[in-house]
This record gives C-alpha cells, structure tokens and sequence, in this order.
C-alpha cells in the first residue's frame, strides 16, 4: 500500500521548481493531484505535468489560478472538491521574491511579495478547511523559508511574508488540531531552482555554500520527500511545527 493511497493533494504554483517535484512525488505515492499555475506561457509545462501524473496511474489536473486572488482561490477549491469528491492535503507552495534593500523597496514590490507568499496561503487554507473539516481529516503544508527564520539582507519582504506564513501555520494548527487537521510549515535553504538561479553565479554561489554545513544545494525532490512526510501519517503526531530542510544553514 502507498503512503498516500486514495488521498487527494492540491498543490498551488507548480508548473515548474519545487511545486513540479512536490505534485510528482505525491503522485507516485498514490494521491490523486490536483494543481496551479497561474500565467499563460506556464500552460504548456502544466499540461505536460498533468500528463506525466496521469501515467503514474493516478488523477492529475492542472487549473490556471492565481492564489493571491481570495475569489479564484475559492473557486479552484470549490471546482477541485466538486471534481475530486474531497481534499486531504494542501501544499501551499505558490511564491515570490522581488528582492531589494528597503531604500530602495517600493510599495508595489512589498504588496506584491505579500499578497503571493502570505495572503495565498491565508486564501486557500480558508477554503480547504471546509472539506477537511467534514471529513475530520486533513494536512496543510505552508512554504515557508530558512529567510523567515534569519532574514536577509535584500530580502526584508519575502522574510516578512515567510516569517508571517509560520505564525498563521502555529495558529491554524492550535485552531483545528482538536478536528484533526494538522498545519506544518517547511523552512528550505538554497534549493536549485529558476528562483535562486542567481545561485550559479561564481562567487556568490561560493559564498553560500561555505554557510552550508552540507557543502551544497538542495534539490527541489528533497522539498518534495519533506512535503511527502507531512502529507502522510509518517508525521500523523506532527503540527504546527517548522521543518527546516537546510542542509544545516540554520545551526
Ligand atoms: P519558482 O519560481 O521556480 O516556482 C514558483 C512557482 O509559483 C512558479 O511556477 C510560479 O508561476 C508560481 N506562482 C507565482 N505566483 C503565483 C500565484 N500568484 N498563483 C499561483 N502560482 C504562482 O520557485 P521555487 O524555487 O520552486 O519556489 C517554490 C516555493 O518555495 C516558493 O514559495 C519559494 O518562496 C519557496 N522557497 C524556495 C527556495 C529556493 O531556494 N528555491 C528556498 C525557500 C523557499
């Protein structure tokens, strides 16, 4: 029997990167997944992933949503619940980061690394309780990041954002432990992905990895063996709690 037999996943902004990794490993454990991507020229890719679940034996679908809109955010769920009978598990995954010194910040740049890392998660954690709620079952995975843990220079909103995802995590946890939904938060490191390609950079990349205990970066599918841990009852005693898969960055 697989970890996640018979459960159903959604999995926002997955097209590519960790989500991409996050919705295939769920897949070949058995969950039935359900996806987002949010612009026109990722629609392709989504396709592609779309199909690549559907040979794992399961259900797979790709919905265009932006999880930073409350109202879309509501409809992907209610469309997923109506599609796929429930949702056990939510991975919030969709993220931003539109770096710069706070000189330098706008507000534009700050709402929006709000309103894609933070309020996302607010969105679609309200809608996929409703679900969770009636089946007295459920597991919510925030992405947060090892950056809302110890900030970072250039970085003050997507730290803000990230740290706030681990206060809603701690809270959503106390909230609906007792119904048997669980919240978890994971903090990753530099994880090689078109968001950090800056990382392959000489002497930048030389300058991170030697704060890296493990001497290198991660990898999108360890994000992903994470996210499987949570999602399954291999943590079913594990909530509110932030997991940092770091490669020891945080020690
Ligand atoms: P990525 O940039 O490769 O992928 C992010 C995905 O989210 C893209 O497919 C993008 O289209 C989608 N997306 C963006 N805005 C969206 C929206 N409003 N609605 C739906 N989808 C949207 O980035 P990566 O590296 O795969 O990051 C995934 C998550 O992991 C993000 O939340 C990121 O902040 C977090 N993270 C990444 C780290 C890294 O080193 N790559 C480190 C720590 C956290």
């Amino acid at each position: 029997m697989k970890l996640l037999e018979n459960k159903v996943a959604i999995v926002t902004g997955a097209a590519r990167g960790i989500g991409e990794a996050i919705a295939l490993k769920l897949a070949e454990h058995g969950a039935h997944v359900a996806f987002t991507y949010i612009s026109d020229s990722s629609a392709e890719k989504a396709q592609a992933l779309q199909q690549k679940i559907e040979a794992l034996g399961v259900k797979g679908k790709a919905y265009q949503s932006n999880a930073a809109d409350f109202a879309a955010s509501e409809t992907f769920v209610n469309d997923v619940t109506k599609e796929f009978g429930t949702i056990d598990i939510c991975v919030n995954n969709a993220g931003i980061s539109k770096d710069n010194l706070l000189l330098r910040m706008s507000q534009d740049q700050w709402d929006d690394v709000m309103n894609v890392n933070l309020k996302s998660v607010f969105n679609m954690t309200k809608q996929v309780i409703r679900p969770m709620m009636k089946a007295k079952k459920g597991s919510i995975i925030n992405m947060s990041s090892i950056i809302g843990i110890r900030g970072n220079a250039g970085q003050s909103s997507y730290a803000a954002s990230k740290a706030g995802i681990i206060g809603f995590t701690k809270s959503v946890a106390h909230e609906l432990g007792s119904r048997n939904i669980r919240c978890n938060a994971i903090a990753p490191g530099f994880i090689e992905t078109d968001m950090t390609h800056y990382l392959k950079d000489g002497d930048a990349s030389k300058a991170f990895l030697e704060k890296i205990p493990l001497g290198r970066f991660g990898k999108a599918e360890e994000i992903a063996d994470t996210t499987l841990f949570l999602a399954s009852d291999l943590s079913s005693y594990i909530t509110g709690q932030v997991i940092s898969a770091c490669g020891g960055l945080n020690i």
